[in-house]
């Protein structure tokens, strides 16, 4: 069996520079669901000239048509269906990615049973408007357009889905008889029913056939996406699954809990029985087992390993690479750093081009300076290295193991196993001076109230 997706329309509902089919839900674009679908399919695509090498490279194994001018939905199908081969195949807009396979199980193996010329798929709206009627009276099925429709049609409530399934040999021959619409010039393919004889309609849930013809359309798709995303997560606790935002290709594992307000993205995977709380965007980012990232932290491209603690407010940037029970607190900014075990930086600290030991404690506002104005230059910590407060690292350098460095030490030279490294202009205390400094101050003041 084959089917054929109509892609080739101009969008002009979605007010957008970026074609429809092209725009992202849950991290995919709206053709992408589409395909996935009908994977047990050949699939053909019509499609402009535009958007015809995007979609290429996006699906090799696909057949693309090009439709020139837009034409309407029977002109597009006329680019497509010289090349079936089957007996039988499916029509779908390239809008609907809420589309389900087994619809179109359902709609072959009832073609074939009851050897019809074209089964419609159809569904029931309370609100029908925007969607081709479904006309059934004695002389037979018509499908009748919103713009073409009167008013005792516009209240039918039973509306095509944009989705067919036909016989190939009626088909072939039906779609050249179709004409022009009178009023819009366009050929309709929901016209054909007219030179088919054995038509018949499938109801199917209203859901599966929600066509994405604006931004309203599209957030509504959004949701029903992201909840059937959510819900292939049995294992998984989500606190408020109505505001929490995972992308398609997300893996969570057995018992992590994810809170409120949490957008996981791209290829991100999460092990079993982590914690991530309110508001963290994690992209692309492997985070293993046991993690707990408390609220508010930006994670991208980076590596976490079982039993860190992230957070609150932490900004982990790409090639961050935490080994095993890491804490990395508060206000602290990583990026292309190397991190050992158990090591701390509990907070107000950037560490930049880095490789630290295990064991280390980095002391509250710690630096690694690590960019000169031409290049990035590294810093390399070794094992239990205690680094007080408000220290800078200098880079190129590096720090052995077992060394202290002093509270408010500017490093910039290499430090010896076993040593302290301190930097620090001696400290001298004046007895008495703020006393003399408020006096001449105040005084000071008076006289210029005065003048
Ligand atoms: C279409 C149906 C309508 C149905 C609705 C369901 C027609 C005439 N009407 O209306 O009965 O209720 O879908 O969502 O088919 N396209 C082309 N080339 C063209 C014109 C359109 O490839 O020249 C493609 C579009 O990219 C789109 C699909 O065909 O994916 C449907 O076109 P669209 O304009 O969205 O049709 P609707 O007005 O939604
Ligand atoms: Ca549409």
């Amino acid at each position: 069996m084959e089917a054929v997706i109509l892609a080739a329309g101009k969008s002009t509902r979605m007010k957008s520079k970026t074609s429809k089919i092209f725009h992202n839900i849950c991290g995919k674009p709206i053709i992408f669901y589409i395909v996935k679908a009908l994977e047990k399919y050949k699939v053909h695509i019509v499609s402009n000239k535009e958007i015809q090498n995007t979609l290429k490279k996006m699906f090799p194994k696909t057949q693309i048509h090009i439709q020139e001018e837009q034409k309407g939905t029977a002109d597009a199908l006329s680019k497509a269906i010289n090349h079936i081969n089957s007996d039988a195949f499916a029509v779908v807009n390239g809008d609907m990615p809420l589309i389900d396979s087994n619809d179109f199980e359902t709609g072959f193996n009832l073609l074939k049973a009851n050897r019809l010329d074209c089964l419609i798929l159809t569904t029931v709206l309370e609100n029908p408007y925007g969607y081709g009627r479904i006309v059934k009276d004695e002389s037979g099925l018509q499908i009748v357009e919103e713009k073409d429709a009167n008013d005792i049609i516009k209240k039918i409530k039973e509306v095509n889905s944009g989705i067919y399934i036909f016989d190939t040999k009626a088909a072939l021959k039906a779609l050249p008889k179709i004409e022009k619409n009178k009023k819009t010039g366009e050929y309709y393919l929901t016209d054909i029913v007219k030179f088919l004889n054995k038509v018949e309609t499938l109801k199917i849930k209203p859901e599966n056939m929600l066509g994405v013809n604006n931004r309203r359309q599209l957030s509504e798709a959004r949701k029903i996406i992201q909840q059937r995303i959510i819900d292939n997560f049995e294992n998984v606790t989500f606190v408020d699954p109505d505001n929490t935002y995972i992308n398609y290709d997300v893996e969570i594992n057995e018992d992590t809990i994810i809170y409120p307000n949490v957008h996981l993205r791209g290829k991100t995977r999460i092990g079993r029985e982590c914690v991530i709380e309110n508001g963290n965007i994690i992209e692309n980012s492997i985070i293993r087992d046991n993690v707990h990232i408390k609220p508010y932290c930006v994670i991208e491209e980076s590596i976490i390993c079982d039993n860190c603690e992230i957070g609150p407010f932490a900004h982990l940037r790409p090639m961050s690479e935490l080994k095993s029970c890491v804490r990395i607190g508060n206000f602290v900014e990583t990026k292309k750093v190397k991190i050992g075990k158990r090591t701390k930086a509990s907070h107000l600290t950037y560490l930049g081009d880095a490789v630290i030991g295990e064991d280390v404690n980095v002391g509250c506002g710690t630096i690694t300076c690590n960019y000169d104005g031409y290049q990035k230059n590294e810093t390399i910590i070794g094992d239990r290295v205690f680094i007080g407060s408000d220290v800078q690292l200098v880079a190129p350098v590096k720090v052995g193991d077992d060394t202290m460095i002093a509270a408010g030490t500017t490093v910039t030279k290499d430090v010896e196993p076993y040593a302290l490294a301190i930097s620090r202009v001696p400290q001298t205390n004046k007895e008495g001076w703020t006393k003399k400094y408020r006096d001449t101050m105040e005084k000071r003041t008076k006289e210029k109230k005065k003048t």
